[in-house]
């Protein structure tokens, strides 16, 4: 059964580790992250970008797909559904689909719209039992074709977001998503210590969690950062483990082309990623 995020962030909060969202694309990619999470014992979140959600043919397919996973690998660590940068009406998409957490992006909109959507959604997410992410001070890099510059978050906004009732909040520290360029000038601790302490328990999300140092990782996690999201890092894994098997001709040999086989070096990829991931997160047996 899925659960919203709120628990699973409380103690990851309290407990000095961060809960990892992995963002799935397809059946391989749902079912690696599911066995890692089981295997390793850790709470987990799959996230699913507007983009994703409508290549595996909408959020209703994506929740039914991941419920019946969920049943049939047997899986009883917690596990949330998560809209990733949702639009307003992406959030009553997910909602009306049975995901179990929204993230609500309105990074964009002036600070008011931001909040009067954002209260709205708390709202109806409470009424249902969902969790609500929201974020201020947009994040960089490009996803979904949405391009943003890696904005520092203002504390003050953050502190108004917070204090809305959200579940978690995602707040800009200069990260981007995707590769970071060479001269990305790292995460501002500056920023996320202010937030932090404006916001107080408050579960801090951390995005573009691809390539981000070791160190700045648990800099941020013990800042009060309990929720990083990943998602470039497992494709960049699953494509070198393809192109690996195709450029070895194993394609070629026998049943090789058997798209099982073919995408087996690629699941088993995800796999390690998202166990190293976990690991650094310190979310291993805290299922
Ligand atoms: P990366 O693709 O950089 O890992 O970022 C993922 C993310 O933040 C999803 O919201």
């Amino acid at each position: 059964m899925l659960v919203n995020a709120k628990e699973m962030l409380t103690k990851a909060k309290a407990g000095k580790y961060a809960v990892g969202q992995f963002n799935i694309n397809n059946l391989e990619w749902t079912k690696a992250v599911l066995e890692t999470a089981q295997e390793l014992n850790s709470p987990v979140i799959l996230g699913v970008s507007a983009g994703a959600g409508k290549y595996m043919c909408g959020f209703k397919t994506v929740a039914a797909m991941v419920d019946a996973m969920v049943e049939s690998l047997g899986i009883t660590v917690p596990v949330a559904l998560h809209l990733d940068h949702g639009t307003y009406e992406d959030c009553y998409k997910c909602i009306e689909a049975g995901f179990s957490s929204i993230m609500f992006d309105g990074s964009h909109y002036p600070i008011e719209e931001n909040i009067a959507k954002t209260q709205e959604l708390i709202d109806v997410c409470a009424q249902k039992g969902l969790s609500l992410e929201a974020e201020v001070g947009s994040i960089g890099g490009e996803e979904d074709g949405v391009v943003g510059m890696g904005e520092c978050a203002d504390p003050d906004e953050c502190k108004m977001i917070a204090d809305l009732g959200v579940t978690m909040l995602a707040a800009g520290i200069g990260n981007i998503h995707g590769k970071y360029p060479e001269n990305w000038a790292g995460l501002s601790f500056e920023t996320l210590d202010a937030i932090q302490q404006k916001t107080g328990e408050m579960p801090l999300v951390l995005h573009g969690g691809t390539g981000i140092p070791e160190d700045m990782i648990k800099k941020a996690i013990s800042l009060g950062v309990a929720k990083i999201n990943v998602n470039t890092e497992c494709q960049i894994s699953f494509a070198a483990a393809v192109r690996k098997y195709v450029e070895e001709g194993k394609d070629l040999q026998g049943k090789g082309f058997d798209p099982r086989k073919l995408l087996a070096p690629g699941t088993q990829a995800i796999k390690d990623t998202v166990k190293e991931k976990m690991e650094l997160f310190g979310s291993v047996g805290k299922a």
